[in-house]
């Protein structure tokens, strides 16, 4: 069998990984042979591929981004009325010009939306679910996740001793585009206190009530997560929103750091390398079952998979009672949500 591998959407540590999961389970076991495909969905519209074997495949596994490039280009998004080249028909076409038997999808929401569209065409497809954000619904964890939560921990950390030093507020803001899933995380794992997320409605004047209460409590400085999908005025960034706001209803000095791209740069985590290579090897023994149209996922601690059909549009978001929510409440840390 003859399989293409692409990487579509915003690049996360471990893609690398998964790549190289695929490739050497299927050059190894299975006798197969690998088409590299550039630049996502857009290498299959515009016929961009390389030929992947074992010396390709070395020593990627500690290696951040993706070797074939990334785009968030979606064939089936009609870019303006002079959409005049039929994407899908094109990247069919291409397919089968690769002479493709199955095609692995590595990506994020969006990248499987268009993997399962792509599955109703007819292309064999399987996706592997990858991203930051934690959001991609059907399996418990993305590998990414793992990696930036490092990075933003470390952050937090870091973040600490400038706040106690100048007895400020300190706002940070991470990703997770509509999930929340990075700042609670790394707001309990880094000591905030207040920790705002788009699944939990909050106002800032109980935020402000809390940062008051702490610095009568002799608390000399605060840490403020925020996720950057919280609602913020239009132009604004969350947390200066969140730093100027909280700075006008308590007087306290504030200050805010947003910490961008970082979280999506660097080697993988040993556990999202583990989790990306899972993932790689299990995509390839679906497709030497033929068992095409799904994306592989995690469920506790066992491989499986989930249909693409059935994902639909649905979001993997942070439940308002999560158990770490609650225990992190009852640590008298503030969602913004309560006005105690
Ligand atoms: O999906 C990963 C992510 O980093 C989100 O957390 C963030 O909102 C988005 O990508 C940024 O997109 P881009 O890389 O296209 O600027």
């Amino acid at each position: 069998m003859r399989i293409g591998i692409l990487t579509a959407g915003g690049d996360c540590p471990g893609i690398n990984a998964a790549i190289r999961g695929v490739g050497k389970t299927a050059i190894i076991e299975h006798g197969m042979e690998v088409v590299g495909i550039s630049s996502g969905f857009l290498g299959l519209i515009n016929h961009e591929f390389v030929e992947l074997d074992e010396n390709q495949l070395s020593g990627i596994l500690t290696l951040g981004g993706t070797i074939l490039g990334t785009s968030r280009e979606n064939p089936f998004k009609k870019s303006g009325i002079f959409n005049a080249i039929d994407k899908p028909k094109l990247i069919r076409k291409h397919y089968q010009e690769m002479g493709l038997d199955a095609l692995v999808c590595i990506g994020g929401n969006g990248t499987m939306r268009t993997a399962s569209m792509l599955s109703e065409e007819g292309l064999n497809i399987v996706g592997i679910p990858k991203t930051i954000d934690n959001d991609v619904w059907g399996t418990d964890i993305t590998f990414g996740f793992d990696s930036a939560l490092i990075i933003t921990t470390d952050a937090i950390d870091r973040l600490h001793t400038t706040a106690n030093s100048h007895k400020r507020i300190m706002v940070i803001e991470v990703m997770g585009h509509h999930a929340g899933w990075l700042a609670l995380y790394s707001g309990v794992a880094g000591g905030g206190d207040v920790i705002l997320i788009p699944e939990i409605e909050f106002d800032l004047n109980n935020v402000a009530r809390c940062l008051k209460k702490r610095a009568v409590n002799k608390k000399p400085y605060s840490i403020v997560v925020v996720a950057e999908g919280i609602p913020a005025p239009k132009g604004e960034t969350a947390a200066g929103f969140v730093s100027k706001t909280i700075n006008n209803l308590t007087g306290l000095e504030t200050r805010e750091t947003i910490l961008g791209y970082i979280q999506r740069g660097g080697s993988p985590s040993p556990m999202d390398r583990i989790l990306a290579t899972r993932f790689g090897a299990h995509a390839v023994e679906l497709i030497s079952k033929k068992k095409f149209g799904e994306m592989v996922s995690l469920k506790g601690n066992t491989v499986t998979s989930v249909s693409l059909k059935e994902m639909g549009d649905k979001l993997r978001l942070v439940p308002e009672d999560h158990s770490i929510v609650e225990k992190a409440r009852r640590m008298d840390v503030c969602f913004g949500d309560e006005t105690r």
